[in-house]
C-alpha cells in the first residue's frame, strides 16, 4: 500500500461554469476538484489549506467509511471543528475498498458553490473486475445556482421563508449552459468569448467499451443522465457491485455513484448528446448537455439530432423500479444479519417552528451543535447538546402521510442516537406530504461511516406487520445513499461497528441545513486519543 499525498488551496474564485460569472470555490483552481485516485489499501493524506478569507471549511470523504479514523470524516459540527482561514488541517485516512466514492465540502451550504470532487479506488494489481471494460473514466453531475449560498442560507433561515427556486442550469463535469442574452456583458453575455457555449466532450473510440463512473453531487435536484442510442449497463453502485442490468437511463440521486458500461457501438459517423434532466420536481431548469463524441469526429460538432426529452419528470414507478432492480452481484453478496436489534422509524416532514420553515424527523427538526459531538462525547461535555434522546417512531396509527403535517408538537433539538456498538439497527424513512396540499418529494440520505443494506422500498405508509416479510434477504445491494420515493418509504439495515460519531441526512444541501437529518453515535468508550487538529471550537477551549 501506497500514500497518496495531496496539496490543496481552497479559495474563492470568479468562474463561468454556465457561462454566468459567479464566485465559486475550487481547489487549486479547479471546479469540480481534483480527482483523487489511490488502491485498496492506500493511505490518502489530504494537506489542506483555507485560504476563503472569511469562511470556514471541512471536507467530507463520501462513502470512506474512516474505520479507525472517525476524526477525519469531515463533518463540521459531528467530527471536527471547521478549518479556519489561514489555517492547514491534514486530513489521513485508508481507502479500504474499490469502488467509486466522492468528496465535498460539509460545512453550511458550502458544497454548492463547488466545492467536490470524486474519489477514484481501484483493486490491487493482479485482480480483477467481474466486468471487462476498454477505458475507465468519470463525470459528476451537479445543479447550478447563480445565488450565493449565504444568500440562499440567509433565505431558508428567514420569516418569511425565501426559497431560492429550481437551479439555474445543470452541469456536466463542471460544465453547462445557461442563455443570458440581455444580460451585461461583465456578468454573463452570450457573445463573450469567454462564455461560448462549450459542453463537457465524452470522446469515444468506436467499438470500445467504456467505465464510466457518474456521480451526483446536486444541491437539490434527482436526475435521469442518459446517452442518445446507446444503452447502459449499471455495474456499480456506492461502490459495490451490481448484478448488471441494462437501462436507457439512469435515475441518480444527490450523493450516489454508478459505474456504467457503454459501449461505442453506434454509426461512428457523428456524435450523440449525453443529457441530465432533473426529474421528481417539475423543474424549470433546462436540461443539462454534453457530446458524447466518436473519434475522430471534432469534438465541438454538434450531434445532428434533438437531444432526448428524458423521462417524465413525476414518473415515480421507473424510479421506483430501478431502485428495486440494484441487486448485489452473484459471488459478491455480503448477507445481512437476519435480525434486527433495534428499529427506528423516520417520518419525513416538512413543518412549521415558531413561524420558520423547517423539515423535521418524527417531529424533531435537527440543529448542529457549536462542539462537535465526537469531542463533546469523548471528553464528556454533555452539557454541550440536549441530552435527551430523539424518537424512535412516531404515532403511525393516526398519522395521515398524505396530509399537510400537524406542526403542533415540531421541536428542534440537537440531540443524538446512541446505538449499541455492534448491533444491528433498522430504519425506515417514511416519506410524506409536504407543506404544500399533493405534494410529496424526493429524498437522498446518506449514511456517514457505513454502507447499509437496502432491504426494501414501497409506496404508501409502511406497515410494520406486512413489510418487513417482503424485505430482500437473498441479495440486497449495500449502499451509502439511497433515495425515498414521495409518499413512499425506504427500509435499511447496518451494523453499528465503526467506533464514532456519524452523521445521516438527506443530502439535499438545503433540507439538511433546514433539518433534515440525524446523528448516530457508537463505541466512542473505545477510541485512543482524538487528535488535537480537530478541536478549538465551541466548549472545546473552554475544557482543552
Ligand atoms: Cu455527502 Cu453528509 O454528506
Ligand atoms: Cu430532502
Amino acid at each position: 500500500a501506497r500514500i497518496r499525498h495531496y496539496r490543496w488551496e481552497v479559495k474563492y474564485e470568479f468562474k463561468t461554469p454556465d457561462c454566468f460569472k459567479k464566485l465559486a470555490i475550487t481547489i487549486n483552481g479547479q471546479t469540480p476538484g481534483p480527482t483523487i485516485e489511490a488502491q485498496e489499501g492506500d493511505t490518502v493524506v489530504v494537506e489542506l489549506k483555507n485560504s476563503l478569507l472569511t469562511e470556514n471549511v471541512a471536507i467530507h470523504w463520501h462513502g470512506i467509511r474512516q474505520k479507525g479514523t472517525p476524526w477525519f470524516d469531515g463533518t463540521g459540527g459531528v467530527t471536527q471543528c471547521p478549518i479556519v482561514p489561514g489555517d492547514t488541517f491534514v486530513y489521513k485516512f485508508v481507502v479500504d475498498r474499490p469502488g467509486t466514492y466522492l468528496y465535498h465540502a460539509h460545512y453550511s451550504m458550502q458544497r454548492e458553490a463547488g466545492l467536490y470532487g470524486m474519489i477514484r479506488v481501484s483493486l490491487p494489481p493482479g485482480i480483477a473486475e467481474p466486468y471487462t471494460y476498454d477505458y475507465d473514466r468519470s463525470i459528476i453531475l451537479n445543479d447550478w445556482y447563480h445565488k450565493s449560498t449565504y444568500e440562499q442560507a440567509t433565505g431558508l433561515s428567514s420569516n418569511p421563508f425565501v426559497w431560492v427556486g429550481e437551479p439555474q442550469s445543470l452541469l456536466i463535469h463542471g460544465k453547462g449552459w445557461f442563455d443570458c442574452s440581455g444580460l451585461q456583458a461583465d456578468v454573463c453575455n452570450a457573445t463573450n468569448p469567454a462564455c461560448s457555449r462549450s459542453p463537457y466532450v465524452l470522446t469515444v473510440v468506436p467499438g470500445k467499451t467504456y467505465r464510466l463512473r457518474i456521480g451526483s453531487l446536486t444541491a437539490l435536484a434527482a436526475l435521469s443522465f442518459e446517452i442518445e442510442g446507446h444503452n447502459m449497463t449499471v455495474v456499480e453502485a456506492d461502490g459495490h457491485n451490481v448484478e448488471p442490468f441494462e437501462v436507457k437511463n439512469l435515475f441518480i440521486y444527490s450523493g450516489e455513484t454508478y459505474s456504467i458500461l457503454i459501449k461505442a457501438n453506434q454509426a461512428p459517423t457523428r456524435n450523440y448528446w449525453a443529457v441530465s434532466k432533473v426529474v421528481s420536481r417539475n423543474s424549470t431548469t433546462p436540461n443539462g448537455l454534453a457530446v458524447f463524441n466518436y473519434y475522430p469526429n471534432h469534438p465541438r460538432r454538434s450531434p445532428p439530432t434533438v437531444p432526448p426529452v428524458g423521462p417524465a419528470w413525476n414518473d415515480v414507478n421507473s424510479r421506483l423500479a430501478q431502485g428495486q432492480a440494484i441487486k448485489a452481484r452473484q459471488g459478491y453478496i455480503h448477507s445481512p444479519p437476519r435480525i434486527s436489534d433495534r428499529v427506528i422509524v423516520m417520518l419525513n416532514t416538512q413543518n412549521t417552528i415558531n413561524g420558520y420553515t423547517r423539515w423535521s424527523i418524527n417531529n424533531v427538526s435537527y440543529n448542529i451543535p457549536d462542539t462537535p459531538y465526537l469531542i463533546a462525547v469523548k471528553d464528556k461535555l454533555y452539557h454541550v447538546f440536549d441530552q435527551t434522546p430523539p424518537p424512535d417512531s412516531y404515532d403511525f396509527q393516526n398519522y395521515d402521510i398524505s396530509r399537510k403535517a400537524n406542526n403542533s408538537n415540531a421541536t428542534t433539538s440537537n440531540s443524538l442516537y446512541k446505538l449499541q456498538f455492534n448491533s444491528t439497527v433498522d430504519i425506515i424513512l417514511q416519506n410524506a406530504n409536504t407543506m404544500t396540499s399533493n405534494n410529496s418529494e424526493t429524498h437522498p440520505w446518506h449514511l456517514h461511516g457505513h454502507d447499509f443494506w437496502v432491504m426494501g422500498y414501497g409506496k404508501g405508509k409502511f406497515d410494520i406487520n406486512s413489510d418487513p416479510k417482503k424485505y430482500n434477504y437473498v441479495n440486497p445491494i449495500m449502499k451509502n445513499t439511497v433515495a425515498v420515493q414521495p409518499y413512499g418509504w425506504t427500509a435499511l439495515r447496518f451494523r453499528a461497528d465503526n467506533p464514532g460519531v456519524w452523521a445521516f441526512h438527506c443530502h439535499i444541501e438545503a433540507h439538511f441545513y433546514l433539518g433534515m437529518g440525524v446523528v448516530f453515535e457508537e463505541g466512542v468508550e473505545k477510541l485512543g486519543p482524538l487528535p488535537s487538529s480537530i478541536k478549538g471550537c465551541g466548549d472545546t477551549k473552554r475544557f482543552p
